[in-house]
């Protein structure tokens, strides 16, 4: 720290993930009053799936855009984010701005303290895949965010060379894990300590539809989650069809799939099961669960079948498989661990590799518990160390 003043640290969010993934760096922050002034800002690109993070790690912002409409456009939420944060950065000027990872809170955010002149700060840089429409937009975003920042925290040394071929200055760049494992830590933590939490949870989840109790007699279960926008339309249609495949197929398995809000996810699987009857009694969607609760699932689930990138960072450390429903990943770590296959959303190729995985216990197992490649949950302690040493 080169001055005795406090340093104001803008930590900037929107969507459920970054809110997962931003809460213990905003709780570290918060704990170091004596050297920092956090200031928290949410977009609210996400409502109802950011506030639950909110209340778990109970983080109240400074500043809300509260900018979520239904049915939002990426043109939509850029500007009014632009806009937002332009009022807020003129009002209270942060020594540095920190953003998390690829959506359009992180670019907009970083380019509206780039036009105020603030640093910034990019937590989880450096992930590619190469493919600018996949994922779409993300990959552009996280593109744009990192030409933005002057600081980048790297969760692993891929990541890391991925920005020094970029042409990042090495000395710019600092690898500390993601700090997802931190927030996985900490609320797994909970789970196994008490074990009211536990029955807690067992409760919630039925409330939304899923007996955990199901499982009790050696019965399995599949956990799905799906979203992303490149497998809109067609990809999802596919999903869905294969989830049913599965289940006719499996009858003494269970698929539960607790469905993002956003109303492309939900339409095809309306589409599919809509007919009375054309919902296999194994199948089982419900309302998005609430951080907790989902890590609860997660530990419960034999096989997760997703498309989401936070997932396929967790699942290591909960040594479950993870079957990712798109073409590339920018997690190449978990693919070369083993923990995660790719199956894109291709029907056959689905139902073929989720059935390998229920019908071949030998290679089952063989993806069980690794060293996480994504970090030991000290990530956020690395973010301030460097930000310490260098703001
Ligand atoms: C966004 C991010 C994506 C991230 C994902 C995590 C962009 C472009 N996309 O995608 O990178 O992986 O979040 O989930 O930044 N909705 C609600 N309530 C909520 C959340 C969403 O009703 O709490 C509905 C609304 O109708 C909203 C729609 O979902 O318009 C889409 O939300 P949006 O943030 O635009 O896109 P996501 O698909 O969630
Ligand atoms: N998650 C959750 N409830 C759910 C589904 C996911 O809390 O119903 C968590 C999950 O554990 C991970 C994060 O949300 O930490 C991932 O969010 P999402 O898949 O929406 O976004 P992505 O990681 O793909 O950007």
């Amino acid at each position: 720290m080169k001055t005795e003043q406090k340093k104001k640290v803008m930590l900037v969010f929107g969507t459920r993930p970054e809110a997962i993934k931003m809460a213990p760096l905003v709780k570290a922050f918060q704990s170091l009053t004596d050297r920092y002034e956090p200031i928290v800002t949410v977009t609210g690109q996400h409502r109802q799936m950011l506030d639950q993070v909110l209340d778990l790690f109970n983080i109240k912002p400074d500043y809300d855009l509260n900018i979520m409409k239904a049915g939002q456009d990426l043109t939509d939420v850029t500007s009014r984010i632009l806009l937002g944060m332009r009022d807020i950065l003129s009002d209270n000027r942060p020594d540095l701005l920190l953003v998390h990872g690829d959506t359009s809170t992180s670019t907009a955010a970083a380019l509206s303290a780039f036009y105020a002149q603030i640093p910034v700060g990019h937590v989880e840089a450096g992930l590619r895949t190469g493919d600018i429409y996949s994922p779409w937009p993300e990959e552009m975003n996280r593109r744009l965010t990192g030409r933005l920042a002057t600081m980048h925290f790297a969760p692993t040394d891929t990541s890391r060379n991925n920005l020094l071929k970029e042409n990042v200055p090495d000395k710019n760049i600092v690898v500390t894990g993601n700090t997802v494992i931190d927030a996985l830590h900490i609320v797994s933590s909970k789970i196994d300590t008490d074990k009211d939490i536990a029955d807690k949870l067992d409760k919630d989840i039925l409330n939304m539809g899923y007996d955990l109790k199901r499982l009790s007699g050696g019965r399995r279960m599949v956990l799905i989650t799906g979203h992303r926008r490149e497998n809109f339309g067609d990809g999802f249609m596919n999903i869905c069809h294969a989830i049913k495949d599965l289940a006719l197929k499996y009858p003494n398995i269970d698929l539960v799939y607790p469905m993002h809000l956003n109303p492309n996810v939900r339409r095809p699987i309306a589409e599919v099961f809509e007919h009375e009857g054309s919902r296999p009694d194994n199948v089982f969607f419900i309302e998005p669960l609430d951080y907790l609760p989902f890590v609860h699932m997660m530990k419960h689930a034999y096989i997760i079948l997703t498309d989401s990138g936070g997932i396929q960072e967790e699942a290591p450390s909960l040594g479950k498989p993870v079957l990712v429903m798109r073409s590339v990943t920018e997690r190449p770590e978990a693919l070369e661990a083993g923990t995660i296959r790719l199956v894109g959303t291709n029907r056959d190729k689905i139902v073929s590799e989720c059935s390998r995985f229920l019908d071949d216990q030998a290679y089952y197992q063989a993806n069980k518990l690794i060293a996480n490649p994504y970090g030991d949950g000290t990530a956020c302690l690395k973010i301030i160390d460097y930000i310490d040493k260098n703001l």
